[in-house]
């Protein structure tokens, strides 16, 4: 079982803050051999390390300096607002917070690719109550919460629900409260998610409040950037992030552009139509750290030198009054503008759903057997960050690692037709 060993480099150069190759050499060993030890156990390449190797990687772990700023200091998980468990904004996160959830959704990766299973949620239930469409979030917590060993309830749309009815938030939370141990929401209006805290004790989770946050999505998308820089040798401080499409109404990428702004000095460039940028609320709060704002409406020249391009849906079920001028077929990304502006180790990431009808000009499906493309493997990673998520809400991260058995299941060692290609540069 090599997971535990995955776990441990990927912590210990998450902490040093160091690239694979950095991290190789302060180690001593070849860039070939590193990348063996963190293949995951089912690929045929994967390699054992040697004791003594990781004796050494822990005894650095160790050995990092407190006052050192550009390593990690105080290493506890914690997801509190006002100080109980729930998980409404990004704002609740400080860069040493993430990083240690990060490590425990590593530790979840043998479960998440089921090679594993635990049952630390034994006899738990979920609430998923989402009221407001969805596919992969409501599933995908749904599958975490089951995956832990939890069971699921969800109510889907406001039309089969007592709010149809008239009634209120307050009594919709209080209620569900006494069924399940975590309770999931989304919900069109910004702040409403919050108005479900005021009324229960009991874990609640902002899976999306109207044009307000989405912050599991952002901590998979961080989560998902931080895996592949890793590959290529790249770390976030420093880095190009571009954000492409509706920055007024995604949630997505307004929890995202905070979340990055932990980090030191990245450039951020914001690429929309007029009508459509990034909210002033947003861009103070990341004028604040020591980062590059750029914002254009120019697609090609936005793109330019960008370590992510991160494309976002226009969320027309949003718009007031907004028209979306300017946005022609000219801002869609797709294979022929990725090949003439981007580089050869550029991330094309997607929130998805990607808006397929015609006119919509959303990220282009000719992208699809490009590896620069990470929506699937970002997609996949939906489900050991919203386990790290639940298991540190609900007080059971430390179990999870001496709890897990085998999987008695066969499953495929590649989920898609293309995941050979994405996962062969793991
Ligand atoms: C996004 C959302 O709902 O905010 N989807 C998701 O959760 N992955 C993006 C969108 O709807 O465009």
């Amino acid at each position: 079982m090599q997971a535990q060993q995955q776990t441990l480099l990927r912590d210990a150069m998450r902490r040093l803050n160091m690239t694979r190759d950095a991290f190789a050499n302060r180690i001593g060993v070849s860039r070939r051999a590193l990348d063996t030890w963190l293949l995951p156990d089912e690929s045929a390449e994967s390699r054992a390390m040697p004791e003594i190797a990781s004796r050494y990687v822990m005894e650095l772990v160790e050995r990092i300096p407190s006052g050192d700023e550009y390593t990690q200091r105080v290493y506890s998980p914690s997801i509190l607002h006002e100080g109980r468990p729930h998980l409404l904004s990004v704002d609740q996160f400080s860069r040493d917070s993430v990083e240690a959830l990060f490590q425990v959704a590593d530790t979840m990766q043998p479960i998440a690719r089921r090679q594993k299973i635990t049952r630390v949620l034994e006899g738990a239930v979920l609430a998923n109550l989402f009221f407001e469409a969805s596919t992969r979030t409501r599933v995908s917590f749904g599958a975490a919460f089951c995956r832990l060993g939890g069971s699921v309830c969800d109510t889907t749309g406001f039309t089969f629900s007592s709010m149809a009815k008239g009634e209120s938030i307050y009594d919709t939370s209080r209620v569900i409260s006494g069924y399940a141990d975590a309770l999931v929401v989304r919900h069109p209006e910004k702040g409403s998610v919050a108005e479900f805290v005021r009324a229960t004790n009991v874990p609640v989770i902002n899976a999306g409040d109207g044009p307000g946050e989405h912050p599991s999505q952002a901590l998979l998308d961080l989560y998902t950037i931080q895996r592949e820089f890793s590959r290529v040798g790249k770390i976030v401080d420093g880095s190009h992030i571009a954000m492409v499409g509706d920055l007024k109404y995604g949630r997505t990428v307004h929890s995202l552009a905070k979340l990055l702004a932990l980090y030191r000095g990245l450039k951020f460039t914001l690429i929309s139509p007029t009508s459509l940028e990034m909210p002033a609320s947003i861009l103070d709060q990341i004028t604040r750290g020591d980062h590059v704002i750029e914002q254009t409406n120019d697609l090609q020249t936005g793109l330019k030198g960008a370590d992510v391009v991160y494309a976002t849906r226009i969320q027309k079920e949003r718009f007031a009054d907004e028209s979306i001028e300017g946005y022609t077929p000219d801002f869609q990304i797709n294979q022929a503008l990725v090949d003439s502006v981007c580089g050869p180790d550029t991330l094309i990431m997607h929130p998805l759903p990607r808006d397929g009808r015609p006119g919509a000009n959303d990220l282009s499906t000719d992208l699809n057997h490009d590896p620069r493309l990470a929506i699937f493997r970002q997609t996949d990673n939906g489900i050991p960050v919203r386990m790290a998520i639940f298991a540190v809400l609900l007080g059971v991260e430390r179990q999870v690692q001496h709890s897990m058995r085998d999987a008695a299941w066969k499953s495929p060692a590649y989920i898609g037709p293309d995941d050979a290609v994405f996962h062969g540069i793991d």
